[in-house]
Parts: C-alpha cells; structure tokens; sequence
C-alpha cells in the first residue's frame, strides 16, 4: 500500500543522508517534545516503547536535557529539519512521551521502517511494541470492607490519619465532587508538592490536589478519547480506589439502605494526587503508566498504588509497574500493587518485583445477609444488595430456565416465570444482566448462585429485582429440594449488613496465587488485604434502575485485588506519617512481618475450600495495620540492594540498567551476584534444588523497637526439613543498629520435597515477634 506519509518519510530520509549532522541542532525544537493534538496519522505508525542507552558526556554537552536529546534520536532516523516537522503534523506527534525518571527512552509514533532503521543506530537499546494494562476489578464487583474495624482510631491517633501524606492514584478518572474529597479540615500540601491539577480549579482542594489525565499514546490506539480527557465526572473505578486509600469522613454512607455508618479511607487526612491513565471499558497504556509514574515522582507524592496490570507476568525490564517501581523506591516513595484477580489457579500473579508491594484480597467479617425460605420451610443463608426493607411476602413458585444460566432473553419465556422466583446458575452474562431480562419477564425475584469455586465466598451486587446470590453448596441445596418437591416455594428475608461473619478473613477466591513466574526465589503476593466487598465511594451504582427523584446513590461495594491494594496504600500513608524517615522497603516488611496468619475463630486463615491457605495464596499474611507500625525489627534494603539480585537473575547489563535507570549503568561481571534467596526479604524462599538439599538465607535486621532488646529466633517447621539460625539471638544495644543472621535449610531425608513445606521463622522479644514466612520449595532456581 502506498501511503502519502510513509512515502514522505522516505524522502526525507535521503535528504537527512545528504545534510548530515549539522541538521540535527535544527532538531533540538521544544516543538518535537510537545505533542501536539493532531490525529493526521495514516495508519502506517505504531506506537513503541523506545530504551536507549546511557547519553554519553557529548550527548549532555549538546542537549540541555534529555528530552531534548530523545527528539534528536528520534529525528534522525525520519524527519530531517524543524521545518519539516512543523508542515507535517504526523512527524510532530512522532514523540509521545520523553521520560525522564522512570526508563531512559521515549514513546514515539514509527513505522516498521524507521524501527528497522533505528534498530541500527548505535544508541538503540531495544523497542517495544504497545502494550494494554488492566484494572484489577472483577467484573462482578462486590462490595464492603474493613471500614470503621475497632482497633483503628489507636492507630490514627499514632499516625494522625496520615496527615501531610501525598498519595498518588494511578486509575480511570476520579469524581472529584464526591464528599470523600472534601477539603474541609484539610491542612494544605506540603511544599514540596509540585503537582498539577488539570480540573477546573474550583474541584481540587486541600484533599484532592492533583488531577491529572494521560491519554498521548492511548489515543491513537482508542480514537474514541475525548482530548483533554480530564477525570471529572467518570471513574467508577479510580473514584473508589482513591476514597478506600484517603478518603474523608462521610456519615451516614449506605448502599441501598443496607447502613453502613461513617465510611472514610484508611488515610482520612492524607491527600491525593490523582492520575488518570486507564479509560473505561478499554484498558490502560503502558506508555502512559510509564509517562504518569515519571511525573507522579516528581510532583513529590510519597506514596504510588496501582490496581492495574497485565495478564500476565511481564519481565521487570519490560514492565511499566516494575520500571516505574523501582524509580520510585529510588526516590523513597513506597509503592504497592494490586496481585491480579486470576485466582485461585496456581501461576497468576502479576507485579511481582520485589520493590513492589504485591496485595492478594481477602474477605471481611462483613456480609449483606438474606435468606431463602424454601416451602419446605427450612431457611438458607446468602447475600444480597436489596433495601432491608425489601419484602417479598407469600412464597412463590420456584422455577428454573432451560439451561439454568438464565443468560438469555429467549430462555427467560415470560409465561413460565411471571410473579415466580427464578433460579440462575452463573455463566454466560453477568446477573445484573440477568435481572433485567428477568424482570422484563415479569419475575418477582431471582436466585444468583455462585460459581463453585468460590466456595463459600458470595459477591453480593445490586439487581433490578429482589435478589439473593448464594454460595454454590446453597444453589444445590435449592435445586434438590426443587427436584423433589413437585410444588416448589420461596420467598426472601432481607437481614441487611451483618459483622463478625466467622472464618474471616479468608482468601479471596479470585485473588492471584504464586508462585512467582519471573523470580521463583521470592514469595508473592506478600500479603492479603481487604477486597471483597470492599464500600467506597463511586460517581453513581452501575447496574440500577433508580426510582425516579432516588438520590444517587455515591457508595458502592467493589472486589477485586484493585481494591485491596488502595487499602495498603492508605495504611503504608499511616505508617509514613508516623515513620517519616523509614525506606519504602522498611514499611514493606513492618506491613508483612506483623501479618496476621489466623483468622476471627484463631484458626489459620482459609482458602475459598475451607483448607489453611496456603501461603502462595495468603503471602505472609493479612495485613494488621496496628501492629505495622511497631514492628520492632525491619528487613531494610536500599534501592541499590536489588542490583546484585538482578544480575543474580541473570538479567543482562542491558536490562538491569533500564530498570535501575537513572543511576549510573552497571555491569554485573563487576559486582558480586546475589542468590534470590539472600536478598534481604521479609519473607524467606529455600529452593533445594541439587543434592544435598541444601540453601543458605542470609538476613540483616534492623532495630527500630526498643534501643536495647534481646531477640530469640523461633522456626517452625515440619519433621521434612531441618532448619539452624545462626546466631540464634541478636541483641541490640541501640536503635538502628543492624545484625546479621543466617539460615540454614536442609531436607531432612537428604531428598527433594515433594511437595512445598511451608513454616515460620519468628524473632521473639518481650514485646515483639517479627515473623517470616518460610517456603521450602524444590526444583530449579531459574523463573
Ligand atoms: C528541554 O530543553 C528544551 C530546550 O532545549 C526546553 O524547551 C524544554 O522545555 C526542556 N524540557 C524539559 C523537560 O526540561
Ligand atoms: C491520642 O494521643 C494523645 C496525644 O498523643 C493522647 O493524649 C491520647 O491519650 C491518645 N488517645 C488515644 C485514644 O490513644
Ligand atoms: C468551574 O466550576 C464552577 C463551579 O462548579 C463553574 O461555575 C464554572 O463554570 C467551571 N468553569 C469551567 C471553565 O468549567
Ligand atoms: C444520619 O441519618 C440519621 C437518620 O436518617 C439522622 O438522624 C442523622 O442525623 C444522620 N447523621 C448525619 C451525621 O448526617
Ligand atoms: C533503611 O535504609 C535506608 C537507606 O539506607 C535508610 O535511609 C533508613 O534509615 C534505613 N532504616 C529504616 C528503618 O528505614
Ligand atoms: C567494570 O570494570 C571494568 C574494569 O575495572 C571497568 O573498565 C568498567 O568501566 C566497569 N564497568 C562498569 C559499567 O562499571
Ligand atoms: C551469608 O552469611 C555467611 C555467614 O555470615 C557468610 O559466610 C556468607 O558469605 C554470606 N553470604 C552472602 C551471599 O552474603
Ligand atoms: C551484615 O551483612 C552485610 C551484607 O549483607 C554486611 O555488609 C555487613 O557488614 C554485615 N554486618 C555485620 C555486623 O556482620
Ligand atoms: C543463571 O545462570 C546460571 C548459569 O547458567 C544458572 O546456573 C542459574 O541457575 C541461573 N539463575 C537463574 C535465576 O536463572
């Protein structure tokens, strides 16, 4: 095919061969590095991700800044003159983005011949092609959460809610107008705050203080983004994230008259830098992630939590989570991410570099209590979103469709299910769906079950008509007392929000499961927080009809691991504001070795099929906000202590230098390599991978309890694997002070295990007990 532009690029080509260098100061316009809002593209450009290697002193001579040398590189493979460039708008939208902190190189608009040509040049590193990330939403979103838990307000008091902590949200849009962004009471953010709020300036505030939208490269690939895209009125998604993580006292918050009393974030009074880089039903940019996480680090936050990811488990070399993680450990700002929602089979994480912090999701103690009275007169319990002060009087008959899914209209005839109660498996459409098909049909009410892996798990929405969803043992239940009795019945109680449901926490059943694909030596996630049926706040309920005047509803429950990570990024603001000096790798381990492993009945933690979790799924445990924020010991590293475990990856030069970058390249021939399981990790992974079944961990603690304290080292673990620490107390005589141990792991039968051990290794002084897990896994050390 015979484009005008790409023809146009070929010309120019020859003419940069004819001039030579000297065009290429013509080059260095500001113009190059501004996108500019054309969309006069052809369809022959791509988008990619472009690393290039360090500048060289002659490259920093010539060009101020390293956007201005990006356009240089950029230019001189197509366009040939500041001319140029302005008559064709294509060529001034070539640059999308020139990073300056989180990789060195730009995203830029190509065509696979200029790639080629570039992938010549000496100072091309690599170029990857675009890439889509994706909220970590379920898509049958759910709802409550650990708002209002007893024990906070001792932890509020110690970290005054967060006070003065920046929290950057990187999400869909955010609905600036809710009342958990109200500034009211709010001081103002603090000066080192450089960010930018691009609303109407009437919409931020001392709570909200920066908006932000990145769509330069999303919009070539989605035309449909209005341009600016600016997060005001939409985001179901980013609106509760970001209340879940800071948001403000609201009273009297419910969901359809279900009360659920004050909700607030984790961090009430911390603040809130928003950036939108993922749009609706569409997904979110890597190159824009990249683009928001460069900014974001400069604008000062102190804190990053992204619920997005990719499918699957990306290189930390390639990932824009990972590269932007790391440049912010780098400048001490702490970030978590969500684990993905793929669960519960094995190998679906993602975000799982060891700088992150990776969050599964758990239940909490609350459920939207409704039962089913069946004819028989016995009562089932499930949950549902109806109005307590729904009532559905005299039972009904109780019918089932076709294929029992009810997903579609044709299977829903209107004569056998009119002013009866239909019972639906799940599959097909979502049930909100099916509720409106449903009552279309003229149905008094419907019954949701749950698919059967998720055991007793149940993610109550809102639905057209009265609606209980019950766990799939309860489906079955009902189903073989509709089979034996000729006139089946029901009828519904609605009970509304009830706490204190036993077995909780418990690990959420699509929460992502390790191990981890791209450093099998590195337990993840590394804890649980709270994400099933999680309450903040939204623009307005998707999914409902709302009687005419009904005031909007502006909360909802959500689940997803999206909405258990927002919850560590409020507690890590916590723990910062009382720790303001800590690293973020020293909030990470107060977070995960003060996690709980038992649950509201003391027995371990459960997965969805009533079994101890294992800890692929749990982490170290579920999160205990109170007691992170006097942990006694911390496992500290600093940004640098990741280089020799990458080059210990045998990650090559080149990709351990973009990730590190902006520190000065390495070459790993030149420093000693690290074994995964000697990095310094709250959480202890023993691969014995060769006769004899043995491995080494070695650990550094540093004191930040009491300035002299005796620890005593307690290991649990099965007969299978015999453990040594050595030495097997530490005593510290000052705060700060940093002591080293060592462990030993052997199997006890001189084979293989099996199948993985799992155990403890505690650190106990009268105060505290500074706990890691401990994984003894066989097989190889490689990903
Ligand atoms: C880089 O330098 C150019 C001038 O050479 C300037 O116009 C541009 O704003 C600078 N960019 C940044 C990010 O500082
Ligand atoms: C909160 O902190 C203040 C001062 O630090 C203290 O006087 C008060 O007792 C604390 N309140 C609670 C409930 O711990
Ligand atoms: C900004 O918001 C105020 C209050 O909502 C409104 O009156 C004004 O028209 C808005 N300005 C713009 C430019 O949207
Ligand atoms: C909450 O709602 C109740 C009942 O509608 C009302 O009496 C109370 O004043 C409300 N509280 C606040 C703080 O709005
Ligand atoms: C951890 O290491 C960092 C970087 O060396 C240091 O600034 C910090 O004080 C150390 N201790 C804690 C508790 O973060
Ligand atoms: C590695 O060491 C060699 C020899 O000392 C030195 O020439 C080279 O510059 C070093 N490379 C890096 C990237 O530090
Ligand atoms: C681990 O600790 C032991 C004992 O202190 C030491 O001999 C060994 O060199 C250490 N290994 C690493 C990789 O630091
Ligand atoms: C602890 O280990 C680190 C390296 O892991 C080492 O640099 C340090 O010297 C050790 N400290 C002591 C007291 O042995
Ligand atoms: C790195 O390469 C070495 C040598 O090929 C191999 O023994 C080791 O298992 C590799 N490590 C990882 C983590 O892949």
């Amino acid at each position: 095919m015979d484009n005008p532009i790409h023809r146009r690029c070929a010309l120019l080509r020859l003419v940069v061969r004819a001039a030579a260098a000297a065009v290429l100061l013509l080059l260095l316009s500001p113009a190059a590095v501004t996108p500019a809002a054309g969309h006069n593209d052809h369809g022959v450009h791509k988008n990619y991700l472009v690393i290039v290697r360090s500048p060289y002193e002659y490259d920093k001579k010539l060009h101020q800044n390293v956007s201005s040398w990006h356009a240089s590189l950029l230019s001189s493979v197509c366009d040939s003159a500041k001319e140029t460039l302005e008559a064709d708008p294509s060529a001034m939208t070539r640059l999308i983005y020139s990073y300056r902190n989180v990789v060195n190189g730009f995203a830029a608009r190509m065509t696979l011949e200029e790639l080629e040509k570039m992938s010549k040049m000496d100072w091309f590193d690599r170029a990857l092609p675009e890439q889509t990330y994706h909220l970590l939403t379920t898509h049958t979103p759910e709802m409550l959460g650990l708002m209002g838990g007893p024990r906070r307000g001792g932890l509020w008091n110690t970290s005054n809610m967060g006070e003065g902590v920046i929290i950057g949200i990187l999400d869909d849009g955010i609905y600036a107008g809710h009342p958990s962004f109200d500034g009211a009471g709010m001081k103002p953010p603090p000066a080192k705050w450089k960010g930018r709020c691009d609303f109407n300036k009437t919409v931020c505030n001392n709570k909200l203080i920066g908006a932000r939208s990145y769509f330069e490269s999303a919009k070539w690939k989605w035309k449909g983004l209005r341009d600016p895209v600016l997060p005001i009125s939409e985001g179901q998604h980013g609106t509760h994230t970001s209340s879940t993580a800071a948001g403000a006292f609201v009273p009297n918050a419910s969901v359809f008259g279900n009360g659920v009393g004050t909700a607030t974030g984790m961090a009430p009074r911390a603040h809130i830098a928003f950036y939108q880089v993922c749009y609706e039903q569409k997904g979110c940019d890597r190159d824009d992630i990249l683009a928001a996480v460069d900014d974001a680090i400069e604008d000062g936050v102190d804190i990053l939590s992204l619920s997005l990811g990719h499918e699957d488990a990306v290189d930390f070399s390639d990932d824009p989570v990972s590269l932007g993680g790391y440049t912010a450990i780098l400048n001490g700002v702490f970030i978590c991410a969500a684990a993905g929602n793929t669960g519960p089979s094995p190998a679906t994480l993602v975000n799982e570099a060891p700088w992150l912090l990776t969050v599964g999701a758990s239940t909490s103690d609350r459920r939207f209590v409704a039962s089913v009275k069946l004819g028989d007169k016995s009562e089932l319990d499930g949950e549902s979103l109806n109005d307590p002060k729904t009532t559905m009087g005299d039972p009904r008959p109780l019918v089932q469709d076709v294929d029992g899914t009810c997903a579609s209209e044709s299977v829903l005839l209107a004569q056998k299910i009119t002013g009866k109660i239909i019972i639906c498996d799940a599959g097909g459409v979502v049930s909100t769906e099916k509720a409106k098909m449903a009552k279309r049909a003229g149905a008094a009410g419907m019954i949701v079950v749950s698919p059967e892996v998720f055991g007793p798990v149940v993610i109550p929405r809102p639905h057209a008509i009265p609606t209980v969803q019950v766990p799939y043992a309860t489906g079955q239940k009902i189903k073989s007392y509709m089979q034996t009795s000729r006139d089946a019945t029901a009828t519904f109680v609605f009970k509304g929000s009830m706490f204190k449901t036993p077995q909780s926490p418990m690990v959420a059943p699509f929460s992502s499961r390790g191990p981890n694909r791209r450093s099998r030596g590195i337990l993840k996630p590394d804890l649980i927080g709270p994400g099933v049926n999680v309450l903040a706040g939204v623009p307005s309920i998707e999914d409902v009809e709302l009687a005419p005047k009904a005031e909007v509803p502006r909360f909802d429950i959500k689940s997803g691991t999206s909405m258990a990570a927002p919850h560590l990024g409020g507690i890590a603001a916590l723990i910062k504001h009382a720790h303001p000096t800590w690293s973020p790798a020293a909030i990470k381990s107060a977070l995960m070795t003060t996690a709980e492993t038992t649950d509201n009945l003391r027995k371990p933690i459960a997965d969805v099929d009533g079994k101890p979790a294992t800890f692929l799924a749990l982490g170290a445990g579920h999160v205990n906000p109170q007691k992170a924020i006097d942990p006694g010991l911390v496992y500290n590293m600093t940004a640098a202590g990741y280089v020799p475990y990458l080059c210990g990856l045998n990650y090559t030069d080149q990709k351990v230098n973009t990730i590190i970058y902006p520190e000065p390249p390495v070459s790993c021939a030149n420093l000693s390599r690290l074994e995964q399981d000697d990095l310094n990790y709250p959480s202890i992974t023993a691969i014995l991978d060769q006769p004899p079944f043995t491995a080494t961990a070695n650990r550094s603690v540093t004191n930040v309890g009491a300035a002299s304290s005796t620890y005593v080292v307690e290991v649990e673990v099965p007969a299978s694997v015999k453990v040594e620490v050595n030495p097997p107390k530490l005593t510290f005589r000052v705060l700060d002070e940093v002591l080293n141990y060592s462990v030993t792991i052997k199997s006890a039968d001189g084979r293989a295990p099996a199948s993985p051990v799992e155990g403890q290794l505690k650190w106990v002084s009268g105060k505290y007990v500074v706990r890691s897990p401990l994984l003894v896994v066989a097989g190889t050390r490689q990903a």
